[in-house]
């Protein structure tokens, strides 16, 4: 108001919005791409709905889709909060910094940050063993592939995709040795013509089952066109291609979501990084195909069963790379730094890794 008069309110203010109950918390999740990708961000979106029905008026979540790991990211976070917003999830990796930059000055809000590594006093980490799934689908891939080169539709070169390729060889390589594999790279996590295309030069190169690090289930789809089986990755795909689908890598993100709410409504939100798996059951294969042979199945259960009891590790030496040098001697069980600094591609896949 400027020369010190006093603000008149307008004759024909709008009534003011019912104002939220106090104890209400309001919640922001910032997807990568659109809640109807099928995969990645569909799966985030059903953790949203399952707290939400949860805990009912206690909370109000809300969502923006589509959101790019760039300077937008900051932007949408920055009006998260701006609209009473204290606790949001940012669902992508290419988040980090922006997660950084905006946590550090609203220290009245907290950040969820998925498959990030960087924590903060009010900036927790989470992510799921997706490479778990991909040694699960592996072995499916192994059992089934007859051209004995199994292919993967890659999405950025960080460390968690590099993991989920390897492990997904790692598990085929379970069940045949033999098996090869390629890789090609789109470059992003959402894209389907890309991704179509990726899939597209994997077959023709020989690839016969495929499994993909991107959201959509383009890949599966173009297998399906092709006569050749792939699956499904974070959200269960099967609808999308029946006859090429060999099962879906599922993520459950209402475990951890229901948690994290329950201690942050109890004023207890924990910050840390977490890791949760097969173990945890955030993660399964699931709907393998009937055509996979019973013993193929047989070998899935046994190496879930493992996973759930500590008793298999899927990084357990002797691993070599692809140039033949040893990265895990026998015996040897890869830890937490281990498997988040994977840069190599295991022995049996072409190529290079980016970058
Ligand atoms: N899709 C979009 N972002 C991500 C990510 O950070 N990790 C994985 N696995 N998939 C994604």
């Amino acid at each position: 108001a400027a020369c010190g008069k006093k603000e008149e309110a307008p004759a024909a203010a709008p009534a003011p919005a019912a104002a939220p109950a106090a104890d209400k918390l309001k919640i922001g999740f910032m997807y990568v791409s659109p809640i109807g990708d099928g995969g990645w961000t569909y799966q985030h979106e059903l953790g949203r709905k399952a707290i939400q029905e949860k805990f009912g008026d206690r909370i109000e979540t809300s969502f923006v889709e589509s959101v790019p790991e760039s300077a937008d990211a900051e932007r949408v976070m920055r009006d998260m909060a701006g609209q009473g917003n204290k606790l949001i999830f940012a669902t992508s990796f290419g988040y980090q910094e922006f997660v950084q930059k905006v946590a550090a000055d609203l220290k009245d809000v907290k950040f969820e940050h998925a498959t990030g590594y960087k924590q903060a006093d009010n900036v927790a980490t989470y992510d799921t063993k997706t490479f778990e799934g991909a040694y699960l689908a592996g072995i499916v891939a192994g059992g089934m592939s007859k051209t004995k080169t199994v292919g993967v539709v890659a999405s950025v070169p960080i460390p968690e995709v590099v993991r989920n390729i390897n492990s997904f060889v790692l598990g085929a390589q379970s069940v045949d040795p033999s098996i090869k594999a390629k890789v090609v790279w789109v470059n992003e996590w959402f894209s389907p013509p890309k991704e179509a295309e990726a899939a597209a030069s994997l077959l023709n190169g020989g690839v016969d089952v495929m499994y993909q690090n991107t959201n959509s289930p383009a890949v599966l789809k173009a297998a399906e066109e092709r006569g050749a089986r792939a699956f499904g990755k974070d959200g269960d795909m099967s609808a999308y291609a029946p006859k090429a689908h060999l099962g879906s890598a599922v993520i459950d993100w209402t475990p951890y979501y229901t948690k994290v709410v329950e201690d942050t409504l109890a004023g207890k939100w924990q910050g840390g990084a977490h890791w949760w798996g097969v173990k945890e059951g955030a993660i399964d294969l699931l709907k393998i195909a009937d055509d996979v042979p019973q013993e193929i199945k047989d070998r899935v259960a046994k190496a879930k069963a493992g996973m759930q009891d500590g008793s298999f590790a899927v990084w357990t030496g002797p691993i070599k790379d692809n140039a033949g040098k040893e990265v895990l001697a026998a015996g040897t069980v890869g830890d937490l730094k281990f498997l988040s600094g994977i840069n190599f591609y295991v022995a049996g896949v072409e190529g290079k890794v980016p970058g």
